[in-house]
């Protein structure tokens, strides 16, 4: 059977469309009118298909009834989540430049508790949009549920600078991108009659009415989350390349590829190219269904919905706790959970390739299959790093850097690029790796001054960790070390004493500041920097999460080093990180802490989730060298050169590399 577009809905869309040449509102009336007829179960509907009509998506998941069982349990999971966070009173009155994320977090979650919806769907909806919208993509409410579609429009958009002129277009790559989505997704359109292909490069006008910068800052606003700056979060609604995994990517951004299925198409005024008139243009979503399979709307809860053996933490004091664990990294003397700060980020599920056409025609130093991907550029001076993440292999990613920069060393390469874009962080101890490797190891500790949140169920997590010997727990002292570099007794207890710390006028004890213990690493590493560290320069696009944001800001903070960040609005800000906590914990991490350390049944300890869902949270902070009384997060560290994208080089990584290595090394 072919999966999509077979139903009659869709078939009745598709003629609307090519009646009312898409642009007509009568248009998603009629198509409203048409799946306003509820079918008797609106997810068997679209079971098996890979790609649906978003409105039948939306209809099968608004089809569950607001239950407050599950309500009262998802608020109290969260609402003791948040005692962990170590953001949370920041937020009641953000320093600039980052006013724009201030939310009375306690309030919020008061107005949720009280509030009237209809569906399931409803209320997790509310959650999802309060948290995405503290920016802070280590501390979000991730329901399994709901975010199992994607909705796809065939026009993502990015800000490029054409005949010195800054403007909105729809990709000019637009034909081998969506090409490579698949005939699933593409036949779709093909069956309605809408002519996707020739909106390629088109200038944008406006969207949904607004300016089309405006409509950028909009969803940069409401919908991208993740990123405290705002001109970081703008780079997110634009589509990028990136590297997925390990292969070269190209990302839909957030207006063309949003998480949630509740638009149905949007309106564009733009002038395609060769031609000189403006038109209006009604272009429609498609959905892909990136969940678990089901056949029905019972199936589709409990395989998508419904908490499983994954959702919340284990003992692992137990033989089962102990074999459901992810493999340890030995991060000297003592094996523990790997420390992570990474994004979640929906659009890496089913990853789009960045167009063999604009992937670097370079060949790769040491050709890797990691996650960096290294280049002499044509000019026998330049060494390019494109490290996507630091993620994947912990041990590859080392032995990747060592093969890199021994082979620049041979070619007689006297300067480093090193290219961050959308690199959306991985293991703590990688981005002090790199760091480390390129300031070498007499420069000393990589890392920052952390810590934890000081609450009393905190307190009671590290005085039970000491009573029960445990060590392969995050809040075993003998996984942290004093900022001198000697690693803690396992007996140190360093919540005893709490810090005071009063924030916008609050207090929020914290722990005692300690350092992460990375060393030694996987490979040697040499004494002294293998390259001028004033001829090491980074560019991205901002998009740099968490162990990116921090390796990032170490190399600015410790080494001055120059940072040129391509993007954004015109006018507007972007700084090259957004997203700088220290450490995340998810929900099932926390949870694991709490049995692990006995303390389930302790009265401030959240229950287990009843729905398939992650609350996940910024669990330590990193305190910036420029003023140690800051987070990181907090402080504004904007690059020394600021690029707009080209033709040339929004989508092709070895273009951009070119013309940087101009600009950063002159
Ligand atoms: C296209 O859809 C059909 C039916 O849903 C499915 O069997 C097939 O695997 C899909 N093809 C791809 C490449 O996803
Ligand atoms: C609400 O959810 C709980 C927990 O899953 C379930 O036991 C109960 O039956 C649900 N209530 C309704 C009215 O569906
Ligand atoms: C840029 O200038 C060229 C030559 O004048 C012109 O053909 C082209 O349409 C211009 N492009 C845009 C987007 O204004
Ligand atoms: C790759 O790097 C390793 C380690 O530096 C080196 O031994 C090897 O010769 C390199 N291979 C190539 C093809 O350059
Ligand atoms: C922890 O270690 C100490 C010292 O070795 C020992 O006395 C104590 O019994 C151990 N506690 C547990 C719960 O294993
Ligand atoms: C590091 O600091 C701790 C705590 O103050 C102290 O006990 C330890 O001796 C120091 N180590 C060195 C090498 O100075």
């Amino acid at each position: 059977m072919l999966g999509l577009g077979a139903s009659g809905p869709a078939l009745a869309i598709g003629l609307a469309f090519a009646a009312l040449g898409f642009s007509d509102s009568v248009l998603l009336a009629r198509g409203a009118t048409v799946s306003a007829k509820p079918a008797a179960d609106p997810c068997a509907k679209i079971a098996g298909q890979t790609f649906v009509l978003p409105a039948d998506a939306f209809a099968c998941q608004k089809s569950f009834p607001f239950n407050q069982t599950l309500r009262s349990n998802v608020l109290e999971v969260v609402s003791r989540v948040f005692d962990f966070y170590t953001f949370e009173e920041y937020y009641l009155r953000s320093p600039p430049p980052f006013q724009e994320s201030t939310s009375n977090i306690r309030g919020e979650l008061d107005r949720i508790s009280k509030a009237h919806y209809a569906t399931d769907y409803d209320f997790n909806r509310d959650l999802y949009d309060f948290a995405h919208q503290l920016n802070d993509g280590h501390t979000a409410w991730f329901p399994a549920c709901y975010n199992s579609f994607q909705n796809l429009l065939p026009a993502p958009i990015v800000s490029l600078e054409v005949n010195g002129t800054q403007n909105v277009f729809i990709i000019p790559d637009l034909v081998e991108f969506i090409s490579l989505v698949g005939t699933n997704y593409t036949s779709f359109f093909d069956k309605i009659g809408f002519d996707w292909k020739r909106l390629a490069g088109a200038k944008v006008l406006s969207i949904a009415g607004r300016n089309a910068y405006d409509y950028v800052d909009h969803i940069a606003t409401t919908a991208s989350g993740n990123y405290l700056d705002h001109g970081v979060r703008v780079n997110s609604v634009f589509s990028s390349y990136r590297i997925v995994n390990t292969d070269f990517s190209q990302r839909f951004g957030d207006l063309a590829g949003p998480v949630f299925v509740d638009q149905n198409s949007l309106t564009f005024t733009l002038i395609p190219v060769g031609s000189t008139r403006e038109e209006t243009v009604e272009i429609p979503f498609f959905a892909t269904f990136v969940g678990m399979p089901f056949t029905d709307k019972a199936s589709f809860w409990a395989n998508n919905c419904a908490a499983n053996s994954a959702t919340n933490g284990v003992d692992l004091k137990t033989q089962q706790g102990q074999q459901r664990q992810t493999p340890h990294i030995q991060t000297g003397p003592t094996s523990r959970p790997p420390a992570k700060g990474v994004i979640m980020d929906l659009s890496a599920i089913k990853a789009v390739a960045l167009p063999p056409t604009f992937q670097p025609t370079l060949p790769q130093v040491n050709a890797s299959a990691g996650v960096i991907k290294s280049y002499i550029l044509p000019d026998k001076k330049t060494g390019v790093m494109f490290v996507g993440s630091f993620e994947g292999d912990f041990v590859q990613f080392q032995t990747d850097t060592v093969s890199a920069v021994d082979a620049f060393q041979k070619a007689g390469v006297s300067r480093v690029l090193i290219d961050l874009t959308d690199n959306g962080g991985g293991f703590v101890c990688l981005g002090e790796f790199l760091h480390q490797y390129l300031a070498g190891s007499n420069f000393g500790y990589a890392g920052f001054q952390s810590t934890a949140r000081g609450n009393p169920l905190a307190v009671k997590l590290v005085a039970n960790n000491i009573a029960l010997n445990l060590t392969n727990t995050n809040y075993s002292p003998a996984n942290w070390q004093f900022l001198n570099g000697t690693a803690f007794d396992e007996t140190h207890n360093y919540m005893d004493p709490t810090e005071p710390l009063v924030v916008n006028g609050v207090s929020n004890p914290t722990s005692q500041r300690f350092g992460d213990i990375c060393t030694p690493f996987n490979v040697p590493v040499p004494a002294t920097p293998p390259f001028d560290l004033s001829q090491v320069a980074i560019v991205s696009n901002g998009d740099c999460a968490s162990t990116c944001a921090m390796f990032s800001t170490v190399m600015n903070e410790r080494h001055g080093t120059k940072f040129a960040v391509f993007g954004g609005k015109p006018g507007e800000n972007v700084e090259f990180k957004g997203m700088a906590g220290n450490q995340v914990l998810e929900w099932a991490d926390i949870d694991t802490e709490i049995k692990t350390a006995n303390l389930k049944n302790d009265p401030l300890a959240p229950p287990d989730l009843l729905v398939n869902a992650n609350f996940r949270h910024n669990w330590r902070t990193a305190w910036s060298y420029f003023d140690e009384t800051r987070p990181i997060a907090y402080v504004s560290e904007l690059p020394k050169l600021r690029f707009a994208y080209t033709p040339e080089t929004y989508n092709n990584p070895q273009n951009l590399w070119t013309f940087a290595a101009t600009q950063l090394f002159k």
